[in-house]
């Protein structure tokens, strides 16, 4: 672990590349909550039916773990730290993006037909979100 990492949530936002089987009869990608993502996996969810023009996210979790993929099409996630915005286009199934805990994020551009899916640490819990930005960044203070 670095010392970015330590001091700064975002030091730990990172790709997971994911291990893909191929043969001609197509691609084949796993993923093993514990090994391939850093959690055990406690809930799937997805996105489809996404207008293109739709603003997603818009909150942080206090406790809460993801990966996120695009498994079809593409769209943008932009994440906050409350002190700097990395931005990450997703459009290869096989490469997810991490997100831990007080990374506030917000995820639009979503191609026609894009499909998002969720691995998360935990079961929906509306009291893990913080909804304002305002609230967020208070608590992002280093
Ligand atoms: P939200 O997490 O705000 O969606 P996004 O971040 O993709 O914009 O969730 C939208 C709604 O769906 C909200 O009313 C809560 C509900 N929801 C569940 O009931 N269970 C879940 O696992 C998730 C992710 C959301």
């Amino acid at each position: 672990m670095t010392a970015d990492s330590l001091s700064s949530p975002m030091g730990s936002v990172r790709l997971i590349g994911l291990p893909v089987v191929s043969d001609p009869r197509g691609d084949l990608t796993f993923v093993e909550g514990g090994n391939h993502v850093p959690f055990q996996i406690r809930r799937v969810y997805y996105l489809y039916n996404v207008p293109v023009d739709s603003e997603r996210g818009g909150h942080a979790h206090r406790e809460l773990e993801q990966v996120i993929f695009a498994l079809s099409g593409s769209f943008r996630i932009t994440v906050d730290d409350g002190r700097e915005r990395r931005e990450f286009w997703l459009r290869d199934p096989r490469t997810g993006l991490y997100i831990n805990r007080m990374i506030w994020r917000e995820m639009d551009a979503f191609s026609q037909g894009a499909v998002c899916m969720v691995l998360a640490s935990q079961p929906y819990d509306e009291a893990d979100y913080i909804r304002d930005y305002a609230s967020f960044a208070e608590q992002t203070k280093y």
